[in-house]
């Protein structure tokens, strides 16, 4: 997708996450020279596969196993230090030099063991699946204008004093919410004490870096976390992270004008998955949601969670198409369909008898639509050997080009296997 015209390009989920961003942006960043993370936290885990060796990044961009490639968490991001400095610490067991290329913007938020206790309380009532890394409190602050940043970490006295009341409210809330957990303060006081001297060398205005980056003709990917249907604005709202993960999320987050981006490639698994709670139109019931869960391994990389698994549902990906504005798409893990006697694939959505073409914003309408199927010869010939197009079995190509024709997006990667070589790019004329 880098070519004369496209030197920033920005790499979204076009459904419910977990598509594969995370190995897209590693294939993607062997050709980049700066890899943003622009919104989201712990709760993503991008996982990339070299060799045998399997690495879940939460807080790192996923360029960073590439030693040539500069990394940054942008101001979008709500930064755990601790998972943070939990993953550089790994990366330099496994012999990966991370000195000197990566960046943490200071403006970005600091999320703290507060949010975590609040989002654990705030799940006995509220039932959206979080994943219980403190996401939704840790936006609430940033966007109530009580939030601790990077830059705090510079004036610690400060930072004290910002905490005493943090954590006094915190507790309050808690209070409120009927949990018995509190929130200790002299636990983060040491916390920041202990991690600043570590942050505050990395700590640095990243969207000055992406501008002069771009500005130099540097390649630049903008890497977001999780799905666009998990967007806060374009979400299956209220079953929906607290940030905007939608390209439009990425300028904001990494610091830059919008003009400076001039991609934006959607990933989508070669069907539909969804963690947590919430809508799935396409859910497959057994035995084919499971026989899907246990051959594309559908787990959660951070909780671990088995994911609910069901049929590629282009509303889902033409919706998403709509509001990232997506001008490629990577359709990731083809090889799990091998052996698929059929392929339903869902082309519409009918409510009431009628037809319904785009997505309803009330979560209780998306539940109630009768997907309309269009089932599609499936191939049993493996597919993860396949390194150009013309390799793939006929019923898999023709399934490629159905979901091209029904998304809008012309396909550009497709993955078929978890290792970096498991993948074809498709040429353009
Ligand atoms: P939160 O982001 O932890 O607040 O969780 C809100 C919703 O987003 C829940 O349904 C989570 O399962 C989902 N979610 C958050 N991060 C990810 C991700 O990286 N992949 C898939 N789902 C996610």
């Amino acid at each position: 997708m880098f070519d004369g015209r496209t030197a920033c390009l920005v790499v979204v989920g076009a459904q419910w996450g977990d598509e594969g961003k995370g190995k897209l942006v590693d294939v993607l960043a062997e050709q980049a020279d700066l890899v943003v993370r622009y919104q989201g936290g712990a709760n993503a885990g991008h996982t990339v596969v070299i060799g045998d060796t399997q690495f879940i990044l939460r807080q790192i961009p996923s360029g960073i196993l590439h030693p040539g490639v500069t990394c940054i968490v942008g101001n979008g991001v709500v930064l755990e230090p601790e998972t943070f400095f939990g993953e550089l610490d790994q990366l330099a067991q496994r012999g990966i030099s991370t000195a000197g290329r990566i960046w943490v913007s200071d403006r970005a938020h600091l999320v703290l063991p507060y949010h975590k206790l609040l989002d654990a309380a705030s799940e006995k009532s509220q039932k959206l699946g979080t994943t219980g890394r403190g996401i939704g409190p840790a936006y609430e602050d940033k966007y109530g204008r009580r939030g601790i940043r990077v830059t705090d970490l510079r004036r610690l006295e400060c930072a004290r004093s910002l905490l005493a009341d943090r954590v006094q409210r915190a507790n309050r809330l808690l209070e409120m919410m009927g949990s018995p957990e509190r929130a200790s303060f002299d636990q983060h006081v040491e916390l920041l004490e202990r991690l600043a001297p570590r942050i505050l060398p990395l700590a640095a205005d990243a969207g000055l870096l992406v501008h002069r980056a771009v500005r130099e003709g540097k390649r630049v990917l903008l890497e977001g976390a999780q799905g666009s249907l998990l967007d806060v604005d374009h979400g299956t709202y209220p079953y929906v992270t607290s940030s905007n993960t939608t390209a439009g999320g990425a300028a904001v987050g990494a610091g830059i004008g919008p003009t400076l981006i001039q991609g934006v490639l959607g990933v989508v698994k070669a069907y539909t998955t969804r963690v947590g709670n919430g809508p799935l139109p396409t859910e497959a019931p057994s035995p084919h949601g499971d026989r899907l869960r246990e051959l594309g391994g559908e787990f959660g990389a951070v909780t671990g969670r088995p994911r609910r698994c069901g049929w590629f549902d282009a509303t889902v990906v033409r919706y998403a198409a709509r509001v990232n504005g997506l001008t490629g798409l990577a359709v990731t893990k083809l090889d799990v369909l091998d052996g698929f006697e059929e392929i339903p694939v869902c082309t519409a959505y009918r409510l009431d008898g009628a037809a319904c073409d785009e997505m309803p914003a009330e979560v209780e309408t998306l539940g109630q639509v009768e997907p309309k199927y269009e089932v599609l010869r499936g191939w049993a010939r493996p597919t993860g050997g396949a390194r150009r197009l013309g390799d793939l079995p006929p019923e898999a190509r023709t399934y490629l080009d159905r979901l091209e024709e029904l998304s809008g997006v012309p396909v550009r990667y497709v993955s078929v296997g978890t290792r970096r070589d498991q993948i074809i790019e498709v040429k353009t004329g």
